[in-house]
C-alpha cells in the first residue's frame, strides 16, 4: 500500500450565506496519522468531505501526492472513506459490503475472501459476516464500515469518528487495533473526532479546530503542554487548562488575592508593561502543599484513582488532579511549578518568557 502526502490549500466552503470552512491550510505528511479535532459543527466532516471529493470547496486547492485534486471525482482521487453515519449497503450481507470496494476493482473471489477475513478479524466481526446491517447493532454497523474502508486499496485513508457508537471498552481496545495497524502499514490517514483522549492517544499530529478555521496543529505534547490560545487550552485534556485572569502591578492578584508569580516571568511582565493577562496551567501540575496559595475544596469529582479538586480562589475555580484521598482538610494550599505556567495575552499563548 503507498501512501501519499494531502494538502489543503486555502480551502473555504459556503452552505449559503453560511461560511464553514475559513481558510483551510493543512499539510499530512505521507504516512501520518492526523487527526482532526474540534467541537460539534466546527467543520470536521466537512473538511473530510472535500478531501474525499463528494464536497467541492468554494475556493482553495486540494492536492493528493502532490497531485492537485480538486477538480477530480472521487472515485479517482484512491481514497477511502468511513462516513461519520456508517453508510453501508443495506441489501448487501457485511462480507459483501466488506469486499464492495475489492470486488469493483476487479479483484479475484480467493484475495477478496482473504482480505474480509482479515479486516473482520481486527474488526472482531468473523461472526456476523453472514448476517445483513439491519440485524446489527449501531456500534456493529460502525465496525463494519470501518471495515469495508480497510479493505479498499487507498492512498489516503479518512475516518470520520469511526468509533463514536462503541463503548468505552470496546473503544479503547479499537483505538489500540487501529494504533498498531497504522504502525504496520505506515498508510496517511485523517481522523476526525471530537473526543480529545482519542486525539492524543491516536495521532501523530493533532490539528484542532474551531468555528470553521484550524487553531493550532502539532504533536499530542505541543497542543498539551503549549496550547496556541485560550480555546485551545481550555478545551484539551479532562478537566482542561486552568485559565485565571490576572491584574499586575509589580504583584499578581486575581480577584484582589495575590497570586505567586516567578521572578522570570515577573520580570517579563513588567519589561513588557503588561497589567492584565490570563495565566494557564493544567491541574495535573498544580501541587498542594502547605506554602502557596490558599483556598477552599467546594467540590470533589472522584475519577478513579485519582480526584478532582475544584479549589474556590477569589471568584475563580482551580481544578487540580490528586490521588484520591491525599488531601483531606478542605482548606488548602496550592502552588503551580514556574516550568508550568502559560501566559496568554490576548488570549494568544506567549511563548520564550
Ligand atoms: N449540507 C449542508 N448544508 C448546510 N449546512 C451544512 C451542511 N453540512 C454541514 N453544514 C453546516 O456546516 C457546519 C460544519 O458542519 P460539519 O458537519 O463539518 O461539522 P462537524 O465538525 O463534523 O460536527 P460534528 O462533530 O457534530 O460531526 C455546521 O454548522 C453544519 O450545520
Ligand atoms: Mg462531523
Amino acid at each position: 500500500m503507498k501512501s501519499k502526502s494531502v494538502r489543503l490549500e486555502d480551502i473555504e466552503k459556503k452552505y449559503g450565506k453560511n461560511t464553514v470552512l475559513k481558510g483551510i491550510n493543512l499539510e499530512v505528511e505521507a504516512g501520518e496519522f492526523l487527526v482532526l479535532l474540534g467541537p460539534s459543527g466546527c467543520g470536521k466532516t466537512t473538511t473530510l468531505r472535500l478531501v474525499a471529493g463528494v464536497e467541492r470547496p468554494d475556493s482553495g486547492r486540494i492536492f493528493i501526492g502532490g497531485r492537485d485534486v480538486t477538480d477530480l471525482p472521487p472515485q479517482r482521487r484512491n481514497v477511502s472513506m468511513v462516513f461519520q453515519n456508517y453508510a453501508i449497503f443495506p441489501h448487501m450481507s457485511v462480507r459483501d459490503n466488506i469486499g464492495f470496494g475489492l470486488k469493483m476493482r476487479g479483484v479475484d473471489k480467493v484475495t477478496i475472501g482473504k482480505k474480509v477475513s482479515e479486516v473482520s478479524r481486527l474488526l472482531k466481526i468473523e461472526n456476523l459476516l453472514d448476517r445483513y446491517p439491519s440485524q446489527l447493532s449501531g456500534g456493529q454497523r460502525q465496525r463494519v464500515a470501518v471495515a469495508r474502508a480497510l479493505a479498499t486499496p487507498f492512498d489516503v485513508l479518512l475516518m470520520d469518528e469511526p468509533l463514536s457508537n462503541l463503548d468505552a471498552l470496546l473503544r479503547a481496545e479499537m483505538r489500540g487495533e487501529l494504533k498498531r495497524l497504522h504502525r504496520k502499514l505506515q498508510h496517511t490517514v485523517i481522523y476526525v473526532t471530537h473526543d480529545q483522549v482519542e486525539a492524543l492517544t491516536l495521532g501523530d499530529r493533532i490539528a484542532v479546530m474551531f468555528d470553521g478555521e484550524i487553531n493550532q496543529v502539532g504533536t499530542p505534547e505541543e497542543i498539551y503542554e503549549y496550547p496556541e490560545n485560550t480555546r485551545v487550552a481550555g478545551f484539551i485534556g479532562t478537566p482542561p487548562m486552568n485559565l485565571l485572569e490576572v491584574e499586575f502591578d509589580g504583584e499578581a492578584r486575581v480577584d484582589g488575592l495575590e497570586f505567586h508569580i516567578p521572578a522570570k516571568i515577573r520580570k517579563f511582565l513588567e519589561t513588557h508593561g503588561i497589567k492584565r493577562f490570563k495565566l494557564g496551567f493544567r491541574p495535573e501540575y498544580v501541587e498542594l502543599r502547605r506554602t502557596g496559595m490558599s483556598g477552599t475544596i467546594v467540590l470533589r469529582e472522584n475519577i478513579g484513582y485519582n480526584e478532582i479538586l475544584n479549589i474556590q480562589f477569589g471568584n475563580h475555580i482551580v481544578r487540580a488532579v490528586t490521588k484520591r484521598g491525599e488531601v483531606r482538610d478542605n482548606r488548602v494550599n496550592f502552588s503551580v511549578p514556574e516550568q508550568h505556567m502559560r501566559i496568554f495575552m490576548n488570549e494568544k499563548l506567549v511563548r520564550d518568557i
